[in-house]
């Protein structure tokens, strides 16, 4: 099927807006990646996550169904629950199709019509609430049908539970592939982007380069995104913290230089190196929407000024991030 395509900043056919914003990953969120359980605590950091991302004009929620194994959504969930009204004001996505050790594997993936609806009941009771606003499918699994996922979304999205679909880690044809069995529209795809992990750019300028040969990105993914209207969310987006701060065992040139670029930029332009690194990504015509996952909230409020940092970006600046974070010129 070929539905209308959503637009990449609007509203999607079922109802869902979503646009060029900060996204507020939940990742880090829940206490260990163990069974062991999680504490008050853990969800009192959860709460005040929550709120300084609201401060900082935050209202999208990213979870995964094997997040600190399932602990990032409880914790999200009892937050939810002793603060009324917090639900209308938000939107929470939240993925499922990745297994981690079950079956004597340490990880497999599972996109079965059962798997999916499962995931999702589950999420739904950890997250207590009825429905999320965008269930994405987390990664590719050579053994999906894409009629089956086409059944068990179509039967989510009916019951009320889903609200819009997305995919995270796929390629175009991959994408199409899904959308061909789909009635609905994929509104997002997320994928690993940032001024550390710049593949999604630099497959799409070394065309026809030698140094374009090294990238697994696959070429066109960004492209058939814009073209179709499907909102580009960028994972990993603070380079986790590698030019703002974060102790590096042992720090490359490029990586040296790039924090002093964007703290030089950050103190010209009166704002902080978050909201530097983010622009960057923000400034791309895509319409790059960052998800960003400290648990610190003095950091998630120092990228509130992202979209300005954006805005205020030279093209000379823009290109000079680049080319500083690659440690070479670009052809
Ligand atoms: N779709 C996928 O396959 C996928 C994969 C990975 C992640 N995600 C989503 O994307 C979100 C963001 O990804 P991410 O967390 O990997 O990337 P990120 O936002 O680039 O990095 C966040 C991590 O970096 C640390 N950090 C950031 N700035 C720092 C600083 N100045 N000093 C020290 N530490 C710093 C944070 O620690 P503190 O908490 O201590 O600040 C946190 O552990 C996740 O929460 C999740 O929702 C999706």
């Amino acid at each position: 099927m070929s539905p209308a395509p959503a637009a990449a900043s609007g509203t999607s056919a079922a109802g869902v807006a979503l646009g060029q914003e900060l996204i507020y990953g939940c990742m880090g969120l829940g206490g260990s990646w163990s069974a062991q359980p999680y504490s008050s605590a853990d969800v009192d950091e959860a709460a005040a996550a929550v709120e300084a991302a609201l401060d900082a004009g935050i209202t999208l929620f990213d979870h995964a169904d094997i997040y600190r194994n399932g602990k990032a959504e409880a914790v999200f969930g009892e937050v939810l629950a002793r603060t009324p009204g917090l639900r209308e004001k938000i939107r929470l996505q939240t993925k499922c199709g990745i297994r981690l050790g079950e079956q004597g594997l340490e990880a497999y993936y599972d996109l079965s019509r059962d798997g999916i609806l499962e995931r999702v009941n589950e999420s739904l009771a950890r997250l207590r609430t009825d429905y999320v606003d965008v269930l994405m499918l987390h990664r590719p699994d050579p053994l999906m049908d894409p009629a089956e996922v086409a059944s068990a979304v179509g039967e989510l999205m009916a019951e009320g539970k889903v609200r819009a679909i997305g995919v995270s880690n796929m390629s175009g044809p991959q994408i199409e592939m899904l959308q061909d069995r789909l009635e609905a529209p994929v509104v997002a795809n997320q994928l690993e982007m940032s001024l550390l992990k710049r593949a999604w750019l630099e497959s799409t300028v070394l065309v026809n380069h030698a140094e374009g040969t090294d990238y697994s990105f696959p070429h066109g993914t960004v492209e058939h995104c814009v073209r179709h209207g499907i909102g580009l969310q960028a994972y990993g987006s603070l380079a986790r913290g590698l030019y703002t701060g974060a102790p590096a065992a042992e720090p490359s040139p490029a990586e040296e230089a790039t924090s002093a670029l964007v703290a030089a930029l950050a103190a010209e332009k009166g704002t902080t190196g978050e909201a530097i690194v983010l622009g960057w990504l923000m400034k791309h015509p895509a319409g790059i929407a960052p998800v960003i996952g400290t648990a610190k909230p003095g950091r998630i409020r120092a990228c509130a000024g992202a979209a300005e940092a954006a805005a205020g970006l030279t093209r000379a600046e823009w290109y000079g991030l680049w080319v500083t974070a690659r440690g070479s010129n670009i052809p």
